[in-house]
């Protein structure tokens, strides 16, 4: 007989404190996930508070959800600056003692033609989805530490994409330094999970496909709309809310414990399908 442990507990994250950037489109999907797998915080960051996208609404949200014992929190931070995350972190040691999940999910984008690209959008990307999670790593290792032990370490998942590994847009749309801040996001997770591994943190790169959100929207359209993607997806779908909930609890239960500097690409598949951009 196999010594696996209590099977209902595996993918539970009872009692456990999460930061997660990001409070709509797929932060918001990680957060509820969270929630509701027992989690008994969840804060969230983003930069605007109020309004129908806004941190406020987020939070709300996560509060009513029924037959969850654990509680949101909304913290208004610009974690593209190290002025917003070192506020952000302040805050949260207000808050909380200790972090036992740290979601690295707020990222920006910029498309347009090779020629020209303004060069701000590059920085706003870079300073976002590179040296922001850098940074935000860097100085969460305090209260990630004090919560991670061998056996169950402190988890950080860094949100990249699958443009990290595939070239996914170029030409009128292209994204080409998007792209490359996460392909260096992913790299940045196989070195923490090197760098912080044997300081109880694990971490890894989950990489979605399309997940309509606002921040894919536009692009979506630009590529023919949901339907025409869908069509083109070998699993004949985009991402729904499920899809980044399942994956991030995974990584953040005792299942995901020995789970360290992988990326994990969550999207159906497509992005082994060759030529599924050649229209652009
Ligand atoms: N959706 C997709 O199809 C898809 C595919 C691949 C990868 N991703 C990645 O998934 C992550 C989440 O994207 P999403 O689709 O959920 O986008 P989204 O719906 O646009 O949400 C982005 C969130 O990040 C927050 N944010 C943006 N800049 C911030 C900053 N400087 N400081 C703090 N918070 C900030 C936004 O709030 P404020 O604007 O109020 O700050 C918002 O809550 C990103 O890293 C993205 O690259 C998404």
């Amino acid at each position: 007989m196999s010594d696996l442990s209590d099977m209902s507990k595996l993918f539970r994250l009872d009692g456990k404190v999460a930061l997660v950037t990001g409070s709509r489109g797929l932060g918001l999907h990680a957060a509820t996930a969270f929630l509701k797998a027992g989690a008994s915080k969840v804060i969230l960051a983003a930069r605007k508070a109020e309004g129908p996208q806004g941190l406020d609404q987020a939070v709300k949200r996560l509060n009513e959800l029924p037959g969850v014992q654990g509680s949101a929190v909304g913290i208004s931070a610009n974690v593209a600056t190290l002025d917003g995350i070192e506020s952000l972190l302040k805050q949260i040691g207000e808050i909380v003692d200790r972090l036992d999940i740290l979601v690295a999910n707020a990222g920006t984008t910029w498309g347009g033609p090779f020629e020209p690209t303004p060069d701000w959008s590059s920085q706003k990307i870079l300073d976002l989805n590179v040296r922001g999670v850098f940074n935000l790593v860097r100085l969460a290792v305090p209260l990630l530490e004090k919560s991670g032990s061998r056996s169950d370490p402190s988890r950080i998942v860094i949100v990249s994409s699958v443009a990290g590994t595939n070239v996914t847009h170029t030409g009128d749309h292209g994204t080409i330094m998007y792209s490359a801040s996460k392909a260096a996001a992913h790299h940045l997770a196989r070195n923490f999970a090197v760098e912080l591994g044997p300081r109880n943190i694990t971490s890894n790169a989950v990489a979605p496909g399309f997940f309509p959100t606002r921040l894919a929207n536009g692009l979506i359209q630009e590529l023919g709309g949901q339907e025409a993607l869908e069509r083109e997806n070998p699993r004949l779908r985009l991402g729904v809310p499920d899809d980044i909930g399942g994956v991030m609890v995974f990584l953040c239960s005792r299942a995901g414990s020995y789970v360290n500097g992988e990326d994990i690409a969550v999207d159906g598949g497509a992005r082994w399908k060759q030529g599924t951009n050649h229209k652009l």
